[in-house]
Parts: C-alpha cells; structure tokens; sequence
C-alpha cells in the first residue's frame, strides 16, 4: 500500500514542524522586549462542567479570558477527580507514574504526593528553579490538612495559602492556613470572597519584585459540592459517619439568581434506557423529585461560580492597572468535570463519561489569538510542560505530556498534520461517590469497583471513548454518531445496534487496534505516553489509528498482541491485579522495515 510510505514520509515532514513549533513557542515565552519572561496565572476551579454549560453562566470568564484567548474545545482530565487529576496537572504525569490515585491516604492525597517524592519534583520546585517566584492560594491536593500541612511543608512556594481539610470544601466555614503559620478559620464567610482576597494580594507581592517574573495559582472550591467532614480519616465505606454532602452555597449576594436554570435536558439526560456498563448500567430512572433536586443542585453550582466569575473581574482589573496583560498569560481550567442526571448517575465525577473527563481550557496571553477555538486534543499532562515552556526552562524527558501550542502558527500546524496526538488516557481505580442526596434504600453512597482503564481518541473521521474496566467488561462509544454515548457497542445488549463496518473495516477490526494502544498506554512512560504508535511500530510508520488499521497488521493486533485485562478490583494501583503489562507481554510489529514490503 503507498499509504504507508506517504505516512512515513508525513512522519519526516511532522518532525520539522515540530521543530519549528517549538522555537515558536520560544520566542512565545521569551516575551517580546528582550529577555522579559512571561508571568503565568492559573486559575483551577474545582468539578467545574463543560458539558452542562457553567461557562454560559459567567459573563466575566467570557469577557476578560475567554473573548480575549483560546478556548482547547478537546481538553480532558487523565482522572476525574481531585487529587490524582491535580497530581497529574502539577507534575505532568499520568496517575500510573505518580501512584496518587486516590483522595485520601493510603493510595492518594497529600501524604502519598510526599511519600512518593513528588513535592521536590512538581512546577512551582522547577519554576523557581528557573528563576520564577510562585504564589498560590486555595485547594492545593486533598488530605491536606489543619494536622499535616506542616509535615512537611508543601515545597515550591514563595507565598502559600492553602484551603485544609477537613474544612476544604466547607463553603461557609473554611481553614486557609498561610507561609509558615497556623491555621485560620473563616466561619461565616464565604470561601471564594475570602480567596480572592488573598489572591490579589499575592498579586501585589509579586508586584514587589518587578525583577523576576511570578507564577500565581488560584484554586477556588467553587463549583465542588459543599462537605462538612467530622474526621479526617475512615473507611470509605463509612464515608456517611464522616462526611455530608451537600449543593454548594453561594454567597448571599448571588443565592437568588438563575431561579428557572436546570440541568440541559441532553438526550442521556435521565433517559428511558440504561446506558454504560457495570454498576451505571443498574441505575434507575430517577422520579420528578429526584430530578427537581438535582436541578436545585445545578443552580446552586452555577450560583457558587458567580464568586468566581468577579474574582476573575477583580483580577483583570488589577492587571490592568499595573499594566501586566501584554506580559501575562492567563490559564482557566478545573481539576475534572461534573455529572447530574447524565445516564441517571447522580451528582458527582469519577466517570469516564465526556461530562466527566472533558472540561473546559482557556488560555489568554501574548501572542494567543483571541476568540479561537483550538480543536487539537490536549490533557492536563500536557499543562506543566506547557508552563515550563513559556517559562523559557528545560523540559522533562520524564513527562507523559507534550507542551500545547498556544500560538495561531503553532495551533494551526498542529491542527494542520495531525502532528500531535490524537488520544487521551483515562484511568481511575476505586471508587465512585454520589454527592446528592440518596433516594432508594439500595443506593449507596460509595459505589466501589469503579476501576477502568480507558481511552479517548479523536482523528480524522473517528471519534471514540473506549474501556476495559476491572470487571473486565468493555465500554466502547462511537462519539461521530453517538456523541451523547448511549450505545454501549461492546454491551452484549447492545448486539443489534453494532455496524458490520467502521472505518471501512469490520468493527473488531477496529477494536483489536484500540484495545492494543491501550495495552501500551495503561503502563505508558514518558514518550511512549504522547506517541503510543511509534512504541508499537516503531518504524514510524503508523501514526495514528487509521494508520494501524491497514489490513497487514491484522494477525499483529488481532491474534499476537496480549489484550487489556483485570484479575481483581482494587481500590488503588495493584499491578498483580492489572493483567499483562506492554513492557513485558507485549510485541512490536517489526515487519516492514524495508521499503520493499510496504507494498
Ligand atoms: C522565592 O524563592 C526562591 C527559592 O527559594 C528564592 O530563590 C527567591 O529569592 C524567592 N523570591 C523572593 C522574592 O523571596
Ligand atoms: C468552624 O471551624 C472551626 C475550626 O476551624 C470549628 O472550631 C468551628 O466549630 C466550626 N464552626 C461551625 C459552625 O461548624
Ligand atoms: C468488586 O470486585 C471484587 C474483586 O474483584 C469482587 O469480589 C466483588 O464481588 C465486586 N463487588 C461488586 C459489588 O461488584
Ligand atoms: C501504589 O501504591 C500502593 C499503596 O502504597 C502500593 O500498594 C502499590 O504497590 C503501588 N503500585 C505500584 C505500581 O507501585
């Protein structure tokens, strides 16, 4: 086939490009007045949803970041929810390399971020070390609490003012606790006013040393439901002796708005059929009262946000006064995304459903085009290389991301070829938390075996959402004609429902493929992470999926290759218990090597 040679020759072609993107973005970050490096502000909300519109619902996101940047419309989580996700965010690794896969100890939170050496080797430790001093206030990870955010102190901060459990998510109640002092408690007010506060004021100190540039980190709750947490530690599942969810609480000034907002009444909203797989595909139809409450949870969400949207304000105002936005990006993203209602879950994350795991990124900054909207596929491992690029400091090769041009000549050549990588890897183990309210005696609260390994890959012309979960049951989604995801296509029930072709090829054709890329990506490292086909051809012929497909790769991914597996649920990173690992079961297709047998 001459495909191939063509793809290889593409593959030379994409080389140079890259090339060429990264001294663009070089010059990106080495600002435009000499050697002037640019300052970075993060704003990271907490559960914050694309896909049931929140950022319709604020008007000064719009006007200051997301009319003035770019908007990544294919950004996703690789762990949707907290602290493995900003684990991974600030350390540009995937949860299988950092090992924090959990909220809480023993397989997450801040003690495991220590014990796995993580607080000497995340952004701000490397920022400051390429010359940057880094602020930050709000969330920083979970389990860190008014007991051990001292031991030790989280490394890499000129400023810090952390938000601690078990207050963290206390709307009306916080601990924020400072540099090197104790605890403060906040009862009574609102916990995005109190962080704005300091938020500005760490802006300020910044101001102080015109001489370096800063980095400032902004990690509001809102719009993460609100907790009132009695212990901080306990069996998950006791979880309801310890914790109570509640909607989030907005400031007063805002508790009136939005009376008529509900949940978007999207086809996999509440619907007739189960939908999913494992325990998703047990929910019930939720009855009138249930759905009116989850609706009432959403305006309260979206109320929540407003604090957010005028810190926002507040912050451009200031940047504007001292003349800081020709020399400052701004970042706006959230840790996962949320669901209510969707395939009858009730409020919370953890999926790997797109409500989930697909969330907003909006980047604003010199040289970034205003009002684009950039269609590349991007993850939250991408996000410290990025940073440490505008930076101007040395990448890592221990990163599972590559840096995302922010450029319109980089966006556009990435967009362009196809240069960059068109997959996302997803993967959660443990369990899953229902944060409303509880309607059937055989409910729970904490739904455990919620262990999947999963992919997204969106090219040209394919689109899919594809997992194997601990059970070892199957999920595949076509997102090109089944963007909502209501058709399980590897659900036994679903049988009828299955096109004899995709791609102009038999389905298990095409399944075969995902399922080998996951293979490699589950246990991935570094490079292998951000280009998993060269790992597996590592001619460099095959670069993306429609590459793979080609019919003399059929007896390599469909009868060599070990598949994707489990042999326990576990509630954290058991490798015993995943199955055969690429690195020691698994092939490389090594035929092919001369032009010759290309044809
Ligand atoms: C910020 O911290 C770094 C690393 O400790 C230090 O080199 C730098 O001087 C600090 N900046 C200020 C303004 O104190
Ligand atoms: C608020 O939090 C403090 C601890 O930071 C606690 O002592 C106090 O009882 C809490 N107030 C309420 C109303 O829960
Ligand atoms: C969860 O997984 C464990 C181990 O794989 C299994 O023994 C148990 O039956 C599963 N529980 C549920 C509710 O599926
Ligand atoms: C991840 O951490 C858990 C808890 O400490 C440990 O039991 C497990 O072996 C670790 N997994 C890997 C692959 O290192």
């Amino acid at each position: 086939m001459r495909l191939s040679g063509l793809a290889l020759a593409a593959a030379g072609l994409r080389l140079s490009t890259c090339l060429s993107q990264d001294a663009d973005q070089k010059r990106l970050g080495s600002g435009h007045e000499g050697s002037r490096r640019p300052n970075i502000i993060f704003i990271l909300t907490d559960d914050q949803d694309y896909h049931m519109d929140s950022l319709k619902y604020t008007p000064l996101i719009e006007k200051h970041i997301t009319s003035q940047g770019t908007f990544f419309k294919r950004h996703y989580c690789t762990t949707a929810i907290c602290c493995p996700s900003r684990v991974s965010l600030w350390t540009g690794k995937q949860a299988h390399n950092t090992n924090v896969t959990d909220v809480n100890p023993p397989y997450g939170g801040y003690p495991k971020f220590v014990s796995q050496g993580l607080n000497e080797k995340y952004l701000p430790v490397w920022l400051q070390e390429a010359g940057y001093n880094t602020y930050y206030t709000g969330k920083l990870f979970n389990a860190h609490t008014v007991l051990n955010y001292h031991s030790p102190w989280a490394a890499g901060w000129n400023g810090s003012d952390f938000l601690l459990d078990p207050f963290t998510y206390n709307y009306l109640n916080s601990s924020y606790q400072r540099n090197r002092e104790s605890p403060v408690s906040y009862e009574g007010q609102h916990t995005v006013d109190v962080l704005a506060t300091k938020a500005y004021g760490f802006l300020d100190e910044a101001l102080e040393h015109p001489d370096r540039p800063f980095f400032l980190g902004i990690a509001p709750v809102a719009p993460h439901s609100n907790v009132e947490a009695h212990t901080l530690e306990g069996d998950p599942k006791d979880i309801d002796k310890a914790v109570r969810f509640t909607p989030p609480i907005p400031a007063a000034r805002h508790a009136h708005l939005f009376p008529d907002a509900v949940v978007p009444r999207t086809p996999h909203f509440n619907p007739s059929h189960p939908s999913g797989a494992n325990w998703v595909r047990k929910l019930h139809q939720q009855p009138p009262e249930n759905v009116a409450f989850n609706d009432h949870f959403y305006r309260q969400r979206i109320r929540a946000l407003q604090s957010v949207d005028e810190l926002v304000d507040g912050l451009f105002a200031r940047l504007e006064e001292h003349n800081l936005l020709d020399n400052t990006y701004i970042f706006y993203t959230t840790d996962n995304g949320y669901h209510i209602g969707q395939h009858r879950l009730q409020p919370g994350k953890e999926c790997g459903f797109e409500e989930d795991i697909h969330i907003p990124l909006i980047v604003r900054g010199p040289g970034v085009s205003a009002g684009r909207v950039a269609e590349i596929v991007t993850s939250h491992v991408d996000l410290a290389p990025t940073i440490l690029e505008l930076a101007g400091a040395p990448s890592r090769a221990d990163f599972d991301g590559e840096a995302i041009p922010l450029t319109e000549g980089g966006i556009e050549r990435a967009e362009g070829n196809g240069g960059r990588h068109e997959h996302v890897t997803v993967e959660y183990w443990g369990f899953a938390a229902t944060e409303g309210k509880l309607w059937r005696k055989d409910e729970d609260r904490i739904i455990l075996n919620n262990t999947y390994k999963a992919l997204r890959i969106v090219g040209e012309g394919y689109n899919f959402y594809y997992s194997v979960w601990c059970n070892n049951e199957h999920e595949l989604y076509d997102l090109k004609t089944d963007p909502y995801q209501l058709v399980n296509l590897l659900h036994p029930d679903e049988e009828s429902k299955v096109p004899a072709t995709i791609l102009g090829v038999p389905f298990t054709k095409v399944i075969s493929r995902l399922d080998s890329l996951l293979f490699v990506l589950k246990s991935c490292k570094g490079q292998t992470c951000v280009r998993p086909w060269q790992t597996l051809h590592p001619a460099g012929n095959v670069l993306n999926l429609q590459d793979a497909l080609s019919s003399r790769f059929d007896y390599f991914y469909e009868t060599q290759q070990k598949k994707v597996s489990f042999t326990k649920c576990e509630l954290g990173y058991i490798l015993e218990s995943e199955g055969p690992q690429f690195e020691t079961d698994g092939l490389v297709y090594r035929h092919g090597l001369r032009w010759d047998e290309w044809v």
